[in-house]
């Protein structure tokens, strides 16, 4: 992985030319914007797992895309199935960089299954690795798109809930923007379009600890904010950082009138849904407020396939992220010896969610407080 200095001219958290991918490091920002260099699945790996790329659709576009480089000039020696088994190989070992994001396993199965299906009706090895890189790259021009749909769908759904109100607060969890996707962004982007419609008075970030998606980096780096208050400064839209432990005092202030964040798995049952930690805390809080509680997320957020969040596997990251400071990189500031429990996501149930947005559409309740997920998807796609 080598590393180039640049500005970039948007949020672009990936920079992708067919053969070329560059991913922005988004543990420098905001101070720096270095984009490394990737050439291959192992290096897209280590940038999932050390959280150079991170958010749910961004690791999934920025896995498969890591696969589509490095089959662009391969010289491959085998059969088309043979190079159908290289690819699929490849794919499982992207989907161990991070456990409890659905859209990268998900988009690894589509992908494996084309290529398969391919390798069945050619004789050619490019025609495999063609097909590959070329859904690879829808994925990354369909997300824009999709995150769009998102903020409007979530934007005339949350105005609509808060009649009498000509102008909303909005507080957000995490990092859900053009960083954390191909663009735009889910939960930011419900904010985005509200702000672009003039129905926003203001939006509060959580510095979301312990790796700080939105809040200050290490004090001695002249407290540059980070992630989704970069964002939001970026896209002058008006907005308020907050600890994550300022939020029920927030709430009780009456200054949220609405809650979004994002979503890294969404159970088949619409009870449970799993982000990054700390989200279930807001959840609660906003039900002890009378405060909306919105989950914005594409389809492939939904994971079918588990019955609850039980089944979800929360991922337990490195105790240096809360001993030591800038994400467990920097200095150590807290007492050596202590024992350290850090999961990176937690899981919120339906109880807790006003509704779930979507870029095909808004899932309300059907009843018994659950979301009936499957019917949605089924009678959408
Ligand atoms: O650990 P991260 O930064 O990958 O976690 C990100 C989140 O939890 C986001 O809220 C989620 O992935 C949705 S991103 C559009």
């Amino acid at each position: 992985m080598g590393e180039s200095n640049e500005t970039p001219e948007a949020l672009q958290a990936i920079c992708y030319q067919r053969g070329s991918l560059r991913l922005l490091d988004q543990r420098k920002l905001p101070l720096e914007s270095v984009y490394l260099n990737i050439q291959d699945s192992k290096d897209g790996w280590n940038a999932i797992r050390d959280m150079v790329v991170r958010g749910a659709p961004a690791i999934a576009i920025a896995a498969a895309l890591s696969l589509a480089v490095e089959i662009h000039s391969l010289e491959f020696k085998g059969a088309p199935a043979d190079a159908a088994d290289f690819i699929v190989k490849k794919l499982e070992f992207l989907v161990s960089s991070r456990p409890t994001a659905v859209n990268l396993s998900d988009a690894a199965t589509k992908l494996g299954d084309l290529v398969q299906n391919t390798s069945e009706t050619t004789t050619e090895v490019k025609t495999v690795f063609k097909a590959f890189v070329e859904a690879a790259e829808a994925m990354l021009e369909n997300d824009v798109a999709d995150n769009k749909a998102i903020g409007s769908h979530g934007a005339i759904f949350l105005r609509k809930k808060s009649e009498g109100l000509d102008k909303l607060c909005v507080l957000t969890h995490c990092n859900t923007g053009s960083l954390a996707t191909a663009g735009y962004g889910t939960a930011l982007g419900v904010i985005r379009a509200l702000h672009a419609g003039g129905y926003l008075d203001k939006a509060f970030c959580t510095e979301t600890r312990p790796f700080n998606q939105a809040k200050f980096q290490a004090i001695w780096l002249s407290f540059g904010s980070r992630l989704t208050a970069y964002e939001l400064v970026h896209d002058k839209i008006p907005a308020t950082l907050v600890t994550d432990s300022a939020v029920a005092a927030l709430m009780k202030s009456g200054s949220v009138n609405a809650v979004v964040v994002g979503a890294d798995r969404i159970a088949a049952n619409g009870s449970d849904t799993a982000n990054k930690i700390g989200t279930y805390s807001l959840a609660l809080c906003a039900k002890h407020h009378g405060v909306q509680f919105y989950v914005a997320a594409p389809l492939t957020s939904i994971d079918l396939s588990i019955s609850s969040g039980q089944q979800i596997v929360i991922e337990e990251r490195s105790p240096k992220e809360l001993l030591n400071s800038e994400g467990g990189l920097g200095k150590q500031v807290a007492a050596s010896g202590i024992a350290v429990w850090n999961p990176a996501f937690d899981v919120t149930p339906a109880s807790l969610i006003t509704a779930i947005i979507t870029e095909k559409g808004v899932i309300t309740k059907s009843g018994d407080d659950v979301f009936d997920i499957k019917s949605f998807v089924e009678s959408t796609s």
